[in-house]
């Protein structure tokens, strides 16, 4: 991949190139899951190796946990720690008020765990995840497979009355069997195009025997850093209301660039 990351991968690069800006030495951090994550995890395995960086981390998947043994990241369960400094994660949709839908990668259930357990969240991501309104992205959310179908069919019947504009559910497949989380559970994504109420929207999924977690981020995050791929990041800092903007030069040849297996 060395010397030809594409506009895309080069947005997502950029974006956790400056989220990392946040750590400092000692802290203890949530690791997201995704590909965007995956470009912070990589860094952090620089700065811990060329720099001394002194941080212990927290996966939010086992890809995650993989990813970073792989890269010298040191890893912890939240047990051991209980909570968190700062999470750095990735988003399928984030909207103005930095509500976001997560879960495209299956990993909803530890990201939401982590991120509400740590002081600030992070969100890195390319611009295209903007929207004014989420729900075209489908709303992924987390079911235990016991009775999987009657949780489908009450959740179809909760939207009812609720301002969404689709109302049909789909079983997340892995080929051709039932997609399975690290929690052993199945994903249904909610098929809704756009969600007038993330919040009211949130609580009626939660009320469904047999739901875990929906995917919808409510006020959890803090920041998000958005990359794009001429190098451009933007900075939202959702508490102080600030935007800054800068550019990130990309060196190709960086170790980063090789072996990249994800
Ligand atoms: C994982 O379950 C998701 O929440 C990811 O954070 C999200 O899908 C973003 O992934 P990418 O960075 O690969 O787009």
């Amino acid at each position: 991949m060395g010397g030809h990351l594409s506009p895309m991968e080069k947005a997502k690069f950029v974006a956790a190139k400056r989220a990392v800006d946040y750590v400092e030495d000692g802290m203890r951090l949530g690791l997201g899951t995704g590909s965007t994550a995956a470009w912070m995890v990589r860094i952090l395995g620089e700065m811990v190796r060329e720099e001394g960086l002194n941080i212990t981390g927290v996966p939010t998947s086992s890809r995650t946990a993989d990813l970073a043994r792989e890269v010298g990241v040191p890893i912890t369960t939240l047990d051991e720690v209980k909570w968190l400094d700062l999470t750095i994660d990735g988003a399928d949709e984030f909207d103005p008020d930095l509500n976001l839908i997560k879960g495209g990668g299956g990993a909803l259930l530890q990201e939401k765990i982590v991120a509400t357990a740590s002081d600030m969240m992070v969100v890195v991501s390319d611009a295209s995840k903007q929207v004014e309104t989420l729900g075209a992205f489908p709303l992924p959310v987390e079911v235990i497979p016991f009775g999987w179908q009657t949780t489908k069919a009450l959740i179809e019947e909760s939207l009812t009355g609720l301002d969404v504009m689709g109302r049909s559910a789909s079983l997340r497949l892995n080929h051709d069997a039932p997609f399975v989380t690290d929690e052993g559970n199945h994903i249904l994504d909610l098929h809704l195009r756009r969600i007038g109420n993330p919040r009211q929207l949130s609580m009626v999924l939660n009320q469904v025997p047999g739901v875990v977690e929906n995917g919808l981020f409510i006020d959890i995050a803090d920041a998000i850093v958005i990359g794009h791929g001429d190098g451009l990041v933007e900075v939202r800092d959702i508490n102080n209301g600030t935007v800054e903007r800068e550019r990130i030069g990309v060196v190709e040849d960086d170790n980063l660039f090789t072996d990249i297996a994800d």
